[in-house]
């Protein structure tokens, strides 16, 4: 029990309220206003600016130092050293595995990469030019029709086993997507390629005709599926433990945090950036922009600048930066007019008052929207790719949750319309 405590006191009215205080391992410490119900009261928080909603011991961010742990590890270390899947396997066990609890994971992931085929006539059923992320969202949904073997969700074996299939099926699910799109037959996974080469290969590859894997590339998709992986309560987490609260399917839950992460505030972001270095289209017309994205009366912002957490710079967008000079250069793409408006963008915008005052740096959607850009990948289907990287957090936040006791996920409010009235005689 917590023996510090914060002291309400309201109008200068008698009594007290006495709320505890708790500490994390590191962090701001937080007060625990749950027992304000009792006195009548409710907290005010749209946006959940300063609101803790659970506890977690998964990832650890520190906006205004610029960082970012999973389980302590620091991002730029885990981007350097590890891979992928060893992250998923940490975000979801709170340790790296050792040699063979790594082989272990890693078989799992591959034998399970496949879909059932039925899958494929969901997709028949789709528009040709339907979002990827419209279809994401029902595929995955669609996959709580599929297991029901392993679904019992107060069972760690069963939740685990959730966790190895979404995470295995989704860069198939995303490569559905793309094909679909481009009315090309669907690709399976192979089980000698990695996870990172084996979406290329499902992406880019034809029944006719292999894709030649360039290793650089599939290293590059890696990481930036690794630097995606997890991000503590952001939006589209939270939908997802939200939706678990209440006792849900986990694909269903996993597809509530999609329909939340399309969003252009969130991980639509990478695709609005592209849209937004096509409308400005020449590097003439960036003050243009700049000066737009500065007028109060006008509601355009400059996509892939600005993050709700970082208030410094986001050490995602550090490691990403380098990767994307990286693929530049192997691709040739470096002399590609969009990609000189975006670098004339970056070096404006962070030389520029306005944004240096409100602390607004490139986050890691701007340029992982130019890597994708770069390796081939249509804008409509960033937002999947962010979603197929951050499928482990999503998967492992939900786990934690239901290892804990927890209670369906229900905000309260503050109701300013009418107060009763008769329904007119
Ligand atoms: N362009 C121009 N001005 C901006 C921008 C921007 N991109 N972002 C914030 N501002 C201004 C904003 O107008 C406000 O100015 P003032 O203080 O004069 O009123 C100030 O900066 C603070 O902004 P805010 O709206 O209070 O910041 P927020 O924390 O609520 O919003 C954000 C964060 C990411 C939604 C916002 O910065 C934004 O819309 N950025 C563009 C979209 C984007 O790149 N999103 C991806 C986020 S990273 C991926 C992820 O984690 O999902």
């Amino acid at each position: 029990m917590s023996e510090r405590k914060a002291r309400l006191s309201i109008d200068g009215k008698e009594g007290t309220i006495e709320l505890p205080v708790y500490e994390g391992s590191t962090g701001p410490d937080v007060i625990d206003v749950r027992s304000l119900v009792n006195a009548g009261l409710f907290t005010y928080d749209p946006g959940f600016v300063s609101t803790a909603a659970c506890d977690s011991d998964i990832t650890y961010i520190d906006g205004d130092a610029g960082v970012l742990l999973h389980r302590g590890y620091p991002i730029e270390q885990l981007a350097e050293k590890s891979n992928f899947l060893e992250v998923c396997y940490l975000l979801l066990n709170g340790e790296l595995p050792n040699a063979s609890e790594a082989d272990v994971f890693e078989n799992e992931i591959r034998y399970h990469t496949m879909v059932d085929e039925q899958i494929h006539l969901f997709f028949k059923g789709f528009p040709r030019n339907a979002h990827p992320m419209a279809m994401l969202c029902g595929v995955v949904g669609a996959l709580s029709a599929f297991y029901h073997d392993k679904l019992d969700i107060d069972n760690p074996e069963h939740r685990m086993q959730a966790a190895i299939r979404v995470i295995a099926k989704m860069p198939t699910l995303a490569a559905m997507c793309y094909k679909h799109g481009v009315g090309q037959p669907f690709m399976y996974p192979q089980n000698d390629m990695s996870l990172a080469e084996n979406f290329i290969h499902m992406m880019f590859g034809t029944p006719c005709e292999p894709p030649k894997v360039n290793p650089i590339i599939a290293k590059a998709m890696d990481t930036l599926f690794l630097l995606h992986a997890d991000h503590e309560q952001n939006a589209s987490t939270s939908t997802v433990r939200l939706a678990g609260s209440t006792g849900s399917n986990p694909y269903a839950c996993i597809a509530s945090g999609i329909a939340a992460l399309w969003g252009p505030a969130h991980g639509g972001a990478n695709e609005a950036v592209l849209e937004m270095l096509y409308e400005i289209g020449d590097e003439s017309r960036i003050e243009e922009f700049i000066v737009r994205a500065k007028d109060k009366d006008d509601p355009f912002r400059l996509m892939g600048f600005g993050h709700r957490v970082y208030k410094n710079y986001d050490p995602r967008a550090t490691v990403i930066r380098g990767i994307c000079k990286q693929v530049l250069d192997e691709l040739g793409s470096d002399n590609d007019p969009l990609f000189r408006i975006a670098r004339k963008l970056e070096k404006i915008a962070l030389e520029d008052d306005y944004f240096i005052e409100r602390k607004l740096f490139p986050n890691v959607d701007f340029y992982s929207g130019i890597i994708l850009k770069a390796i081939g990948i249509p804008t409509s289907l960033f937002t999947v790719i962010f979603a197929t990287g951050r499928t482990p957090g999503w998967i492992a936040h939900w786990h934690e949750m239901l290892s804990e006791s927890y209670r369906i996920g229900r905000p309260r409010q503050l109701y300013k319309g009418h107060t009763k009235r008769d329904y007119p005689a």
